[in-house]
Formats: structure tokens, C-alpha cells, sequence
């Protein structure tokens, strides 16, 4: 029988062998961070740290982009846990969370504190000067434009604050998250006005 410990340990092993070759904005330091937020936003909400932990570090393996034949079922996931020796009962819950957590276009918020602590922290890590250099490395790598003052080219990567990352402050979850978000949406607003002013050569 493995400790908990030691099947976080093995999942942190397992997540950053799947990213290695990843630089487009998901990669392993992408899940490492997700796990240390999800961790403390659990400690403080009073859930299950080694059922959010876990959730966390394995909250992309199955990802539609990097693994789409995975990524409905979560298989890769649920094949690990099953590899760890947990009940069942832990395993699905977990897979459940991972699936509520993933769904991009999420309708509705995770039934569990657990998924929600996890969720939160997904979201968070896509803002403040973290989730800023994220989305330029993410347009890099696809070829988008910085930015198009004339507003014409949705794709560019400032467009993308205003699509996504400017509305994340009020999808949170737990308090604890969004009083996180909102130092991060105020870096977010402070980052954009200076891009702005910079672009237009006012400062
Ligand atoms: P996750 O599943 O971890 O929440 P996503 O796959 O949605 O992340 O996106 C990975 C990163 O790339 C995030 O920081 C996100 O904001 C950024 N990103 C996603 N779509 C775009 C886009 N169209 N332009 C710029 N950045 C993007
Ligand atoms: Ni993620």
C-alpha cells in the first residue's frame, strides 16, 4: 500500500514525463503551479488537500488539445490512479473532477469543493503576470499578432485578454480564489493600460 505521499510523488513524476516536450503554455510548470494554488485554496476552504492535489497534477494529461483521444474519457488519468492502488470509489471521484475541471466552455461550476478548488486554480494561473506571459507564449507558438489596434484581428493575444482573461475574476469559486483573482485582475488592467499607452507612444 502506497502512502498518499508517496502517490503525490509518483503523480508529479508521471505529469512531468507527459510534458516534457511542451512550451506552448501547458506544460509541467503550468501544473506545478496549478497544484501548489489548489493546494493552499484547499487547506483554506477545508477540503480534501490529497484529492485536490491529485486532481490538479493530472488536470491536463487528458486534455482535448494535447491528447484528444483520451480526453473524453480522461484514460490516462483513471490508468494511472488505478496504477496507484487507490479504491474505485477515490479513483472516479477523481476523474469526475478532472472532467468537470476541463470542460472549457463549462456551464456549470464542479459539484464538489474539491473540483472547485481545483478549477479556481486552473483559472488563476491564466491571469496576473503568469497568465500575461502564457497568452504571448501561446500566441506566439499559433503565429498571432501581439495585438491590432483596429480591433480586426480577434486572434491577436491583447484580444485575448478581453475574450477570456479580463472575465475569469468573477468565475471563482471559493473565496479564497477570488480574493487571489482580483490582485491578479487588477495586474491584468494595470499590464493593459500601460500596453496601451506605450502603443501609442504616451509614455
Ligand atoms: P488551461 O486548459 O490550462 O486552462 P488553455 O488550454 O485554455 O489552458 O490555454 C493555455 C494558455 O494559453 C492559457 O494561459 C490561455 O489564456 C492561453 N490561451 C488560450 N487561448 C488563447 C488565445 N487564443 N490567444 C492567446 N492565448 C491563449
Ligand atoms: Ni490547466
Amino acid at each position: 500500500m502506497m502512502t498518499k505521499t508517496e502517490v503525490i510523488e509518483s503523480a508529479k513524476n508521471f505529469a512531468r514525463d507527459f510534458f516534457k516536450n511542451d512550451h506552448s503554455g501547458h506544460d509541467f510548470a503550468h501544473t506545478l503551479r496549478v497544484y501548489d494554488l489548489a493546494c493552499h485554496i484547499a487547506e483554506q476552504e477545508g477540503a480534501d488537500v490529497f484529492l485536490v492535489g491529485l486532481a490538479a497534477l493530472l488536470h491536463d494529461v487528458d486534455d482535448h488539445k494535447l491528447s484528444p483521444d483520451t480526453a473524453a474519457e480522461k484514460n490516462r488519468s483513471r490508468r494511472f490512479l488505478d496504477s496507484q492502488g487507490l479504491e474505485k470509489t477515490v479513483v472516479d471521484s477523481i476523474v469526475d473532477m478532472i472532467r468537470q475541471v476541463s470542460f472549457s466552455q463549462n456551464t456549470l461550476p464542479p459539484d464538489t469543493l474539491e473540483g472547485k478548488c481545483v478549477q479556481d486554480a486552473d483559472r488563476l494561473d491564466a491571469m496576473g503576470a503568469i497568465g500575461i506571459a502564457r497568452t504571448f507564449a501561446f500566441g506566439g507558438s499559433h503565429g498571432r499578432a501581439i495585438y491590432d489596434p483596429e480591433g480586426k484581428d480577434s486572434a491577436s493575444s491583447i484580444a485575448h485578454f478581453y475574450d477570456k482573461l479580463l472575465l475569469l475574476k468573477d468565475k471563482m469559486n471559493t473565496p479564497t480564489a477570488r480574493k487571489l483573482a482580483e490582485g491578479r485582475d487588477n495586474f491584468l488592467r494595470l499590464y493593459l493600460d500601460e500596453f496601451i499607452s506605450e502603443w501609442n507612444a504616451d509614455r
